[in-house]
């Protein structure tokens, strides 16, 4: 969910609106708005799209209000209804709080409310906190101070921004797990899921910490821990350009950040590769003589950044000889991993914000395992609580679906590879600095791609009617035929599937009937050519069996033609960075066959960017 706060002499209606726009992304099954005026609160809230509560404005305007807050929903505890849609108010209609995340012990405190005479009209567990403020507040007069008294009752993740009408100065939030940030301006202030919020008003920022309270004014802020002690901040300054959070003349977001691609993957080699030809990572402050004692790497991600791991464990196992797993951050800490400080856990994530990817990287710590963070996301949680972070530049991605930040999140993962060679001196020496030479090619690469995707888009159109499509790839194919899939599951709501194409003989290969479209993406022929040749014999495979073949190959590679029904060339790349310019036309074509299917395609149905909940 996204979650506005502002006090300030503007109109806090329409600085919250404003903010809750650029935090569509994280939830848009309801939104809500409530504003301090006139000695009382107004608020409105509707299902659906932040617009339906924009035409719920028109229809029935609010006070501008001199300080409010705002919230946008991705729904966990109730559906998407008007009713469980936030903020949520208390019976007397004094306090309003939106929540972020999941309070866990709240049906034993709705039940402790009912009791004492409190009437809940949602479904939702944040509710209970609005009746517990409103209680806390009639003793204390004090907001920040009820804050802190609910939340040390409140069990789970949470991020809570309230106001109360005897207080209309003042807005509070407390931040358990779920992210929040202060902006700070002058003579305003604002609180945030995300800086995307503020940063048309103010660069300036505080992040806040676990288990903290922030009593927000004009005149300044106040942070202090659930025990009422001043907690120390860490202010910093925001240096995103606000113009990179616009559409920039893109019809979608995604198109821009597919189109930034290269941008994005050459700003995540800048500064990185010294004028020798050697990977400098200072900023990753594990030492080298740390490194050099890692007997085991363990990648744990969270959806296409899962992804961008498994292409990363074929780098890592190759270049280094050190055995690396990669496992979906949701599974990891309940299978009792085992992990020891020789293990190296990598942890990527372009929000720094994904719950269980957060969980995994705390379970690791307390084995005693190093965790690097991979991240996109500058004081995000995730990187804060790492030994490490090696952040990737893609700027600020706005789209659901991912597209320039899992770019930029192989290239980093191959970067972590290359240093981790580098550092211990493998036996591939001279493979590395001949890698690293191609990575510095490789964005002028992804452009080439992008200025030949006509015919993908035209074929994705050709195919709006279709049901399935399957994706096929081998070695670091694989991941990017899994990819290939769920761009298309999350965008054109067809189903995908991607299979290792050895697979395929062994259940798969069933699904294959007359016409269905099978992607299948071809390791190059030079180099591991065993891995060509069997691929190629795949495609025939299911090509006698009626398929059509939309085959991705490089150039020059003359072998698949016969078998191509529709043939998309990405220019030739070492196979271990394949991955980087074979995944841009999936990235096409998905979004080509999502607008064609009338589809959204920056907010894909019931998808949020960053889920903050396990
Ligand atoms: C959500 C998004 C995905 C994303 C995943 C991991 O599920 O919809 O697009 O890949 O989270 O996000 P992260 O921010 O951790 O990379």
């Amino acid at each position: 969910c996204g979650i506005v706060g502002y006090v300030g002499g503007q109109s806090a209606l329409d600085v919250v609106i404003t903010g809750l726009k650029r935090l569509e992304y994280r939830g848009y099954d309801s939104a809500g708005v409530a504003v301090l005026a006139d000695g009382g609160l107004a608020s409105a809230k509707k299902a659906g799209k932040l617009a339906n509560l924009e035409k719920l404005l028109d229809e029935r305007p609010l006070p501008a209000g001199l300080a409010g807050l705002g919230h946008t929903r991705w729904a966990t505890h109730g559906g998407p209804t008007d009713a469980n849609a936030h903020p949520h108010l208390d019976n007397a209609g004094r306090v309003a709080v939106v929540h972020n995340g999941i309070i866990e012990n709240f049906a034993a405190l709705r039940a402790e409310l009912a009791e004492r005479g409190h009437d809940l009209l949602s479904e939702t567990d944040t509710e209970v906190v609005s009746h517990l403020l409103a209680e806390a507040y009639s003793s204390t007069g004090d907001l920040a101070e009820a804050m802190r008294q609910v939340c040390v009752r409140l069990e789970g993740a949470f991020t809570l921004v309230a106001v109360h009408a005897d207080e209309p100065d003042v807005v509070v939030g407390a931040r358990r797990n779920s992210p929040l940030v202060v902006g700070v301006g002058d003579g305003e202030n604002f609180l945030a899921s995300d800086v995307a919020a503020f940063i048309a008003y103010t660069r300036d920022a505080i992040e806040l910490g676990q288990d903290q309270v922030v009593e927000l004014r004009r005149e300044g802020v106040t942070v202090t821990d659930f025990e009422g002690k001043p907690a120390d901040v860490r202010p910093y300054h925001i240096d995103w350009d606000a113009s990179a959070a616009e559409k920039g003349g893109y019809d979608y977001f995604m198109l821009k950040e597919i189109a930034e691609q290269p941008k994005a993957v050459a700003d995540t080699l800048l500064g990185r590769i010294d004028a020798s030809g050697l990977l400098t990572l200072d900023e990753v402050r594990i030492p080298a003589t740390v490194l050099r004692e890692v007997d085991k790497i363990v990648i744990v991600a969270c959806g296409t950044a899962f992804h961008a791991g498994m292409i990363a464990k074929y780098a890592i196992e190759h270049w280094t000889r050190i055995p690396c797993e990669v496992e979906l951050a949701s599974e990891f800490r309940y299978r009792d991993p085992i992990l020891a400080p020789r293990t190296l856990v990598v942890a990527i994530s372009q929000s720094g914000e994904t719950m269980d990817t957060l969980m995994a990287l705390r379970h690791a710590r307390e084995q005693g395992s190093k965790v690097l963070a991979i991240c996109n996301t500058n004081g995000s949680t995730i990187p804060r609580e790492s030994d490490a972070v090696l952040y990737t530049h893609a700027g600020p991605e706005v789209a659901v679906a991912s597209t320039k930040a899992f770019l930029t999140q192989v290239v980093a993962c191959y970067l972590v590879a290359l240093y981790l060679g580098q550092v211990r001196g493998t036996k591939w020496g001279d493979e590395i600095l001949a890698v690293i030479r191609e990575l510095s090619q490789i964005s002028r690469q992804v452009e080439q791609v992008l200025e030949t995707m006509e015919p993908v888009r035209e074929l994705a159109r050709s195919l709006k009617d279709k049901n399935t499509v399957l994706f096929l790839g081998r070695h670091v194919g694989y991941p990017v035929a899994l990819e290939g899939a769920l761009k298309l599951k999350e965008l054109a709501y067809m189903h995908a599937e991607g299979f290792a194409a050895g697979e395929l003989k062994h259940g798969p290969i069933a699904l294959i009937e007359e016409d269905l479209p099978v992607v299948v993406v071809v390791p190059s022929p030079r180099g591991r050519s065993v891995l060509h040749d069997k691929i190629v014999s795949n495609i025939q495979e299911i090509r006698a069996r009626g398929a059509r073949t939309i085959v991705i190959a490089e150039e020059g590679d003359e072998s698949v033609v016969p078998y191509a029904d529709h043939l998309v060339r990405v220019p030739q790349t070492p196979t271990l960075l394949q991955p980087l310019v074979a995944t841009v036309p999936l990235q096409v074509f998905a979004c080509e066959l999502a607008t064609a299917r009338g589809n959204e395609v920056d907010q894909p149905r019931n998808l949020a960017k960053s889920v903050t909940v396990e």
